[in-house]
C-alpha cells in the first residue's frame, strides 16, 4: 500500500486507507493545505472547521510548519464541550495546544464555540454567527467507537434538530453536555473529511459499510481518511 493511501469506493463514499496513524496524519495534512490553496485562490478566504478528540492531534501538528497564508484563514469548530474556557478537556484547547498557538492565524479569525454558556445559549449563539458565515471550505471531523461524529451521537435528539448549532445532552462520552454543529452546517460545507485511527474504531466502518445508518454515515458525501487498523480491509 503506498504512503498516501490506497482508494477504495463503497456505499459511494471514497475511503482512504493509509498504513498506519503517521501516513494518515500526512495525507490529511496535505489534503487541508490542498483545500486551503484551492479556496484562497477562488475566493480569497479559507473557512477550515476543525475536529475535537486526539485523532486530529498529529495532523494539526504538522500543519504547524505548512505553508499555508494564515492571514485569510477562518478556523471553527465542528464541537464543543460544556467546560470552562481554557479547560484542558476542551476541544479549543486542544487545537490551540496542537497547533492555533504555533501559528500567525489571527486571534478574529478563530471562532470558539462559547460552550461554556451551557448547550443552549451554546448553541444558540453559535447558530447566529453560523448563519453570517459563508459555506465552510472543509470541514474536519473524527468519529467515535459508536459511529457518532463532531456530538452528533447514537438515539441523541440533536440528530433531528436541523438548526445551524444544537445543544446536546446526555452524550455518552463525557462531558454529557455540549455544543455541536448539526447537520444543516456539516451538509452545507463544500467539502467534509472524516479522519478514523486504530482498532476500535474497526466496528463502526463496518457497521456502517453493511448499511447502518450511524450519525457518521448520514453526512453527504464526504471522505474517510482511515489507517490500516480502522479499516476492516
Ligand atoms: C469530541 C469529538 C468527537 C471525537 C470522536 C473521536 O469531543 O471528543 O468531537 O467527535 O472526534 O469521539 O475521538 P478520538 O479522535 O479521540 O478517538
Amino acid at each position: 500500500m503506498r504512503g498516501n493511501g490506497g482508494i477504495y469506493l463503497i456505499l459511494n463514499m471514497h475511503i482512504r486507507v493509509f498504513p498506519d496513524g503517521n501516513t494518515l496524519a500526512a495525507g490529511v495534512a496535505r489534503e487541508v493545505i490542498c483545500n486551503c490553496e484551492q479556496a484562497i485562490a477562488e475566493r480569497r478566504v479559507f473557512h477550515w472547521v476543525l475536529a475535537g478528540g486526539n485523532t486530529p492531534k498529529q495532523c494539526y501538528a504538522l500543519l504547524r510548519h505548512a505553508r499555508m497564508d494564515w492571514n485569510r484563514v477562518h478556523v471553527w469548530f465542528g464541537d464543543e464541550r460544556c467546560l470552562p474556557f481554557g479547560d484542558a478537556e476542551r476541544n479549543d484547547t486542544m487545537a490551540d495546544q496542537s497547533l492555533l498557538s504555533h501559528v500567525l492565524v489571527p486571534s478574529s479569525h478563530i471562532h470558539r464555540i462559547h460552550a461554556e454558556l451551557g448547550p443552549e445559549k451554546g448553541a444558540d449563539e453559535y447558530a447566529v454567527r453560523l448563519a453570517d458565515a459563508p459555506p465552510m471550505d472543509l470541514v474536519l471531523l473524527g468519529m467515535g467507537e459508536d459511529g457518532h461524529t463532531a456530538s452528533l451521537f447514537p438515539g441523541n435528539p440533536a440528530l433531528i434538530d436541523d438548526r445551524l448549532a444544537v445543544p446536546v445532552f446526555h452524550a455518552p462520552k463525557p462531558p454529557s453536555e455540549r455544543v455541536s454543529m448539526g447537520y444543516s452546517a456539516l451538509n452545507r460545507a463544500r467539502k467534509r473529511i472524516v479522519m478514523a485511527a486504530g482498532s476500535s474504531k474497526k466496528g463502526a466502518l463496518q457497521r456502517i459499510r453493511k448499511g447502518e445508518r450511524l450519525p457518521v454515515a448520514r453526512l453527504m458525501a464526504c471522505e474517510r481518511y482511515v489507517d490500516a487498523a480502522a479499516s476492516s480491509g
